[in-house]
C-alpha cells in the first residue's frame, strides 16, 4: 500500500463538482429566473411592513417544484436584509400544525416561550399578539404546506386568527399560505377567503426553456467549467417537463400550462386539470445525479449517458410528494399509507383496509385519518359500488 490517503486521492481526483450543495432542494438560489411576476407581486403585497403599515396577505398555490417555498424564502430574506420593522416566521405545517403550535412559533420568534400547559387557546393567541405589539415588528408568518392545517382540529382556525388580527387586535400582521391544492382556498372559511382573494398566485409548472434557463444558472455554480456536455442541461429540463406531463395525462387532460398568476375570480367547484410540465426539483435532481455517476466513474466531464443512467432512479426518489413527506406523518398515518401502497396502483377497498388495521384503531378513527391524508394529498379516494351498497375506493394519490 502507498502512503498517500485514500479519501485524500478520491477528493483530489474530484473534476466535476465546484459546489454540489447549490443543487440540493434547501439550497436558496439568489435569483429566480422565470418568477420575476410573482416575485413582484409578492414584493408589493410585503412592502408596507418596512414603512410600520399593514402589509396584504396572499395565497401561493401550484404544483410541486414550480418554485412557491423558494419564492417566499427569497422575498423573506431580501425583505429582513431591507427592513428590521418586518419579523419573518417561516412554519411548515407538516410539522407544525395546530394552532397551539403555530402559536407557539410565532412567540419563539418574538424571544417568549409560552407555557405547555393550563392556558385555553384563546387566551394564548390574546398573549402572543400581545407580545407582538409590545415588540413593535410586523409578523410575517409563511404557512407552507398549508392545507395541513386541515389535518389538525383547530389548525385552520390559526389562518383566521392571523388574517384578521389587524381589525380584532390591531395587531399588523400578513399571512403567506402556500399549498399545492387548487382548491384548498374554495374550502376555506368565506371570511378567510376573501383575505386572499385579491393576491392568490397560481404557480404553473415550468416549459422546458425555463427550466433550462434555471438550471444553467445553477449549474454555473456547481459544477467546473466545462465539467457538463452541453446537452446534459437541456435532457435534464425535457425529462423533468415530460415526467410532469405523463403525470397531468395520467390523472387528466394537461392544461396550456399558461401562466395564470393573479387574482382568483370566483370560486372553483372542481379540482382544474393538472397542468402539463416541469418540476423543478426533478431537473435538480436529474442533474445532481448524473453528476454524481460521472465523478463516481471518475469521468472528466457529466455526459448524457450519465443522465440515462442514473434518470430512473433520480426520478423515482425526487418526485414524489408521499415519499418526501412520509417521514412527517405519526406511525398510525404511516401505516395506514403503507397499507395502501401495498394494494398497489388498483387501491384498497375502505372495509378491507380498516379490518387489516384493527388492531391498531378502530373505524371511525381510521375514516377520520383516511380523510385527513386525502386533505393533505396523499391518498384519494373514490366511491364504489361494493355488493349492497358503496364503499370507499382508497389509492395513493400520484403527483399533484
Ligand atoms: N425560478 C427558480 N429559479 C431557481 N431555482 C428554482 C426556481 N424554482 C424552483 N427552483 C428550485 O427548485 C426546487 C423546488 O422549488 P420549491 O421547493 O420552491 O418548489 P415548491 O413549489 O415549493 O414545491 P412543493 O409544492 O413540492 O413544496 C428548489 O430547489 C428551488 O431552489
Ligand atoms: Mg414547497
Amino acid at each position: 500500500m502507498s502512503g498517500t490517503n485514500i479519501f485524500r486521492t478520491a477528493r483530489g481526483e474530484n473534476k466535476i463538482f465546484r459546489d454540489e450543495a447549490v443543487l440540493l432542494p434547501d439550497y436558496l438560489p439568489g435569483e429566480l429566473p422565470g418568477r420575476e411576476r410573482e416575485v413582484k407581486e409578492l414584493v408589493y403585497c410585503l412592502q408596507p411592513a418596512s414603512e410600520g403599515k399593514q402589509p396584504e396577505h396572499a395565497l401561493l398555490y401550484g404544483p410541486p417544484g414550480t418554485g412557491k417555498t423558494t419564492c417566499a424564502r427569497y422575498v423573506l430574506k431580501q425583505l429582513s436584509e431591507y427592513s428590521s420593522r418586518p419579523l419573518p416566521i417561516y412554519i411548515n405545517c407538516w410539522e407544525t400544525p395546530s394552532r397551539f403550535s403555530i402559536l407557539s412559533e410565532i412567540a419563539n420568534a418574538l424571544g417568549e416561550m409560552l407555557p405547555r400547559r393550563g392556558i385555553a387557546a384563546d387566551e394564548i393567541l390574546v398573549r402572543v399578539f400581545e407580545i407582538a405589539k409590545k415588540d413593535g415588528r410586523i409578523p410575517i408568518v409563511v404557512l407552507d404546506e398549508a392545507d395541513r392545517l386541515e389535518a389538525s382540529d383547530d389548525g385552520a382556525q390559526i389562518l383566521y386568527d392571523l388574517c384578521r388580527a389587524g381589525e380584532l387586535h390591531s395587531l399588523f400582521t400578513a399571512v403567506i399560505a402556500i399549498t399545492n391544492d387548487e382548491e384548498f382556498h374554495a374550502r376555506l372559511d368565506a371570511r378567510v377567503r376573501s383575505s386572499f382573494v385579491q393576491h392568490a398566485y397560481k404557480f404553473a409548472p415550468y416549459s422546458v426553456p425555463q427550466l433550462k434557463e434555471i438550471l444553467q444558472q445553477r449549474a454555473q455554480k456547481a459544477f467546473f467549467e466545462g465539467a457538463l456536455d452541453s446537452e446534459v442541461v437541456p435532457l435534464c429540463a425535457a425529462v423533468a417537463v415530460k415526467r410532469g406531463g405523463e403525470h397531468a395525462l395520467g390523472r387528466n387532460s394537461p392544461d396550456s400550462s399558461s401562466r395564470t398568476s393573479g387574482p382568483l375570480v370566483g370560486t372553483p367547484t372542481s379540482r382544474p386539470p393538472a397542468a402539463a410540465g416541469g418540476d423543478a426539483r426533478v431537473a435538480f435532481a436529474l442533474l445532481r445525479a448524473a453528476g454524481k455517476a460521472a465523478e463516481r466513474e471518475n469521468a472528466s466531464r457529466v455526459e448524457v449517458a450519465h443522465v440515462r443512467a442514473t434518470q430512473e432512479e433520480a426520478l423515482a426518489t425526487s418526485g414524489s410528494k408521499v415519499e418526501r413527506k412520509l417521514p412527517a406523518l405519526d406511525e398510525l398515518d404511516k401505516k395506514i399509507v403503507a397499507a395502501v401502497k401495498d394494494a398497489g396502483d388498483k387501491g384498497i377497498e375502505s372495509g378491507k383496509l380498516y379490518a387489516s388495521l384493527k388492531r391498531l384503531s378502530g373505524d371511525r378513527a381510521l375514516r377520520q385519518r383516511v380523510d385527513r391524508l386525502e386533505k393533505t394529498g396523499i391518498l384519494e379516494t373514490e366511491s364504489v359500488q361494493s355488493g349492497q351498497g358503496r364503499s370507499r375506493l382508497i389509492k395513493i394519490k400520484t403527483q399533484i
